[in-house]
């Protein structure tokens, strides 16, 4: 059964390693970025297990009092298309919506078909592109999503 819970600094090292397999080098995060993120920030962040393993985990940064600003969700490759990110993302933008925030931002890379798929049926709209945002070659799409106060 999944279940939801807040991170620990002890989890660093695996929702590192889980970060490296979600992405290409360039685009994952160091753990010294994900720590940063996590611990050093205001934020939100929670990580789902499917008995006590890993199955995925979501960061949201509070850059002001009404926006947050999605750093990333990662599901475990053998977990994908079975609801994981429906239920972290339901949970971060609930938690958003307590804490007063209007609005969600990300950034998504313009080859990842499949995040983007995920954000408009998680109700994120386009809303720009940025040219070279990855390692100064790939551009990002930028979405956003409204959220009920
Ligand atoms: C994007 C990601 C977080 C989605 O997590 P997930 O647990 O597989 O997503 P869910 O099972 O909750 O999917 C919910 C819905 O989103 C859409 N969706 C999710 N992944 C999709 C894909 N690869 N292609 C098309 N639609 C997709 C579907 O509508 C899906 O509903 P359905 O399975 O009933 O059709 C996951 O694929 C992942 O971790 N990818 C690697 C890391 C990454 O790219 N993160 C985003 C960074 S910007």
């Amino acid at each position: 059964m999944l279940k939801l819970r807040s991170v620990r600094v002890e989890d660093l090292d695996a929702l590192f390693v889980l970060d490296q397999q979600c992405f290409p080098e360039g685009i994952a995060y160091s753990k010294e970025e994900l720590a940063y993120f996590l611990f050093e920030t205001i934020s939100l962040s929670l990580i789902a297990e499917e008995d006590r393993k890993l199955a995925g985990f979501i960061v949201a940064e509070q850059v002001s009092p009404t926006l947050m600003h999605l750093i990333t969700i990662d599901v475990a490759a053998g977990m994908r298309r079975l609801g994981v990110g429906r239920v972290l993302m339901e949970a971060i933008l609930e938690g958003a919506v307590c804490a007063g925030t209007e609005a969600i931002e990300l950034e998504v890379a313009v080859d990842n078909a499949g995040a983007q798929a995920f954000y408009r049926e998680a109700g994120f709209v386009e809303t720009g592109r940025i040219a070279g945002y990855y390692m100064g070659t790939l551009d990002a799409l930028t979405m956003r999503r409204a959220l009920r106060v």
